[in-house]
């Protein structure tokens, strides 16, 4: 038996309730473990927790504009990482031209969101259509390519030795945020038999960060059919129904889409705000404590930041106090707008990520400063 040391307890002027009723005046900052399933307290500050005038050394947070990435190569294993651990690895793929090969991750699951453009996915499942906005899942193993690739351009998130899994949805049951009924799994239709052939193919295998090539005389993704419960997958996040509540505002967690044991992903997608008085209507400022988090943003008007625009990447190392930007923030205050129109997807790891050199090449070195004048 074990348990976290927790004693509820309400001291000076506060809230007795997280996210609401805020002493007037007063900024909320979180401090909590586990991200946002473990105790945590709630500090009414006077001033932004990120109203500072300077700010010195490692612990940085970083921003990257991956629209200044050039085109990349016809493999994903080429494309460049941009944020990696152990556990996690990010990479940002803009094909140069159409594959011809085809790909298998023998490392682990991989995830590819399509940030832009559309193709047509050809693996051991069979054929699918993809488009904007759709994740991808491929389980370690699958051979696959993707044909007819003009203008796509990908995140690809690696759940490195692990698998990607859907989050336990608890009181909302398992049919929200959206039902298990909306993964499409790949065809055997008729453009997959299609492709099938005598002709050379070759496919590069990553293994241990290392690429192998295996030569056939013929395309490998000849099977005629195929049974079981594991398969390639595929949701677009138009589909996605968020959960948000009148009277309370949930924390990112309660938009999470995957979980794999070291790392989470989960998406915004437009919502209304809150409308009660006495609930807060924007992000609260928290320290991260425990995880790195890495945001990247896809479409719409990204309401707590400023100077975002998608295709760009935010990346807040656990221990960096952040919240809203000081424009988004007076924005919010005077809640000009009912709703969010953003689209972002977020990973947030329990462990630190390094930043790949591609990353670097395209930082915004005054991030870091994009919160002074007191976030107010
Ligand atoms: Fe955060």
């Amino acid at each position: 038996m074990k348990d976290y040391i927790r004693y509820p307890h309400v001291e000076g002027v506060a809230s007795r309730q997280a996210h609401a009723d805020l002493p007037k005046g007063s900024y909320e900052r979180e401090m909590g473990k586990e991200g946002f399933f473990g105790p945590a307290s709630f500090f009414y500050h006077r001033h932004p927790p990120t109203g500072w005038t300077s700010f010195e050394g490692p612990l940085r947070p970083h921003a990257f504009d991956l629209n200044r990435i050039a085109r990349g190569p016809a493999s994903p294993w080429e494309a460049p990482v941009l944020l990696g651990n152990a556990h996690c690895q990010l990479r940002y793929w803009e094909p140069g031209g159409a594959m011809d090969h085809l790909v298998r991750n023998a490392d682990g699951d991989q995830l590819l969101f399509v940030h832009r453009g559309a193709a047509e996915l050809y693996c051991d499942f069979g054929h699918l259509a993809v488009t904007a906005g759709d994740y991808l899942v491929l389980p370690r193993g699958t051979m696959w390519r993707l044909d007819g690739v003009a203008d796509l351009a990908l995140l690809a998130i690696e759940a490195c030795n692990a698998t990607f899994m859907l989050p336990d949805k608890g009181l909302l049951g398992p049919h929200a945020l959206f039902d298990p009924a909306m993964l499409d799994v790949p065809k055997m239709d008729e453009a997959f038999r299609a492709q099938q052939g005598e002709g050379e193919w070759r496919v590069r295998i990553k293994c241990r960060g290392q690429v192998s090539t295996a030569t056939f005389p013929f395309n490998p993704l000849d099977a005629t059919g195929w049974h079981g419960d594991l398969a390639a997958c595929r949701i677009n996040v138009r589909d996605f129904r968020p959960v948000m509540s009148h009277r309370y505002h949930l924390p990112p967690s309660a938009h999470t889409t995957f979980v794999t044991p070291r790392f989470v992903v989960c998406t915004f997608v437009p919502r209304p705000f809150e409308t009660d008085p006495g609930a807060i209507k924007i992000p609260f400022f928290h320290n991260n404590d425990d995880y790195d988090e890495v945001i990247f943003y896809h479409a719409g008007d990204f309401f707590s930041r400023d100077n975002i625009r998608p295709g760009m990447v935010t990346y807040h190392p656990a221990g960096f106090t952040h919240g809203p930007h000081p424009k988004a923030l007076q924005r919010m205050l005077v809640q000009s707008k009912p709703a969010t129109d953003e689209v972002a997807v977020m990973v947030d790891c329990r462990d630190p990520l390094e930043i790949g050199a591609a990353a670097s090449a395209v930082e915004w070195g005054g991030y870091v400063d994009s919160w002074k004048g007191g976030g107010a």
